[in-house]
């Protein structure tokens, strides 16, 4: 059995991510600062993987793969907090990949965002598209995909759409689908910044979680892939989506837009169907319908 460090494991995508290695039967071995509930076959870490106490992980367990999640996902977070997001997304894998290549590791997974994109130049965004920023967030994110290129290990990069599904932190910033649904749930009223037209590429977590365990059973290497559908939903249209499914009354009240938020964001899927043989399979409007049903977290 191969043993895969999940760095950021006890987060949303984490512990998707983890029960799909658990299924693949490999050997997961957590790092994340704010461990919650614990899966019992997983090996938990309580560290800050930006400092050397990474470093005794690799030295008491043999790593094979390293799958690299922790980060602070937050724009806005990044914009108020520029040190802590440079430790948590650069310094953070500056030191994964120093250790990484210092034991071995056969491959580095790690989950970049279409916020290198910025405000892209043509649509749908492929994998050529020139990288840019509008926050501290894709600054950091785009320096680490630079570092792991230049380390000298083999990598899959991922630039993942939007992400969403059951358990997500919906007070967090990351998710607007959560923040929504949540209140939406409580028949809160729910703000929408700008128009409600900007629109977003939605990626079920589920479609992550399988494609981050595919990096590591393909044998490709050295390559940055889009995750995502390949498909538009704007906010306006999530949230009919939502009213629908959760049977909500109020209507939305529109706010200003919010510096450094993307306006159109689709993201080319050609590159992952082509080399993974894998189209993502749920469509944002099942995958509402399955958080409805499911209405708790994960
Ligand atoms: N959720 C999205 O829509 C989305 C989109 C694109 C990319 N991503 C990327 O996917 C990854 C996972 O995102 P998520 O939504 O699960 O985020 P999350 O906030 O739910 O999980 C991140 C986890 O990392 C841990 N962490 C952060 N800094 C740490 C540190 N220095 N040391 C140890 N643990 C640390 C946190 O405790 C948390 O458990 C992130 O790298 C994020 O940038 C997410």
């Amino acid at each position: 059995m191969h043993n895969v460090l999940l760095t950021g494991g006890c987060g949303f995508i984490g512990k998707y991510t983890a029960l799909e290695l658990i299924k693949n039967n490999f050997n997961v071995i957590i790092a994340d600062r704010k461990i919650t509930s614990q899966i019992p076959s997983v090996l938990y870490y309580n560290i800050d993987v930006a400092t050397s106490e990474l470093a005794d992980v690799f030295e008491n367990n043999k790593i094979d793969y390293v799958i690299h999640l922790a980060a602070l996902p937050s724009v806005s977070a990044a914009i108020e907090n520029p040190l802590q997001d440079c430790h948590d997304n650069y310094q953070a894998t500056v030191n994964v990949c120093y250790l990484a290549k210092k034991y071995n590791v056969k491959k580095i997974v790690f989950s970049s965002t279409a916020a290198v994109y910025a405000n892209p130049k043509y649509l749908p965004v492929d994998e050529n598209h020139p990288v840019s920023f509008l926050s501290p967030y894709a600054i950091t994110k785009n320096a680490s995909e630079n570092f792991i290129k230049y380390c000298g290990i083999n990598y899959i990069i991922f630039r993942y759409a939007n992400v969403y599904g059951s358990g997500q932190d919906a007070f967090g910033e990351a998710g607007v689908v959560a923040k929504f649904f949540e209140l939406m749930s409580h028949n809160k009223q729910v703000k929408i910044h700008g128009n409600g037209e900007q629109y977003r590429d939605f990626i079920s977590v589920s479609d992550i979680a399988k494609v981050n365990v595919l990096a590591l059973t393909k044998d490709i290497n050295n390559q940055i892939i889009n995750v995502s559908t390949n498909k538009k939903t704007s906010i306006n249209e999530l949230f009919d989506v939502l009213k629908c499914e959760l049977n909500y009354k109020l209507a939305p009240l529109y706010v200003d837009a919010r510096p450094g938020d993307i306006e159109k964001s689709i993201l080319d899927n050609k590159k992952l169907i082509s080399l993974f043989g894998y189209t993502p399979q749920t469509d944002v409007k099942n995958g509402i319908k399955e958080m409805a049903i499911k209405k708790e977290a994960f």
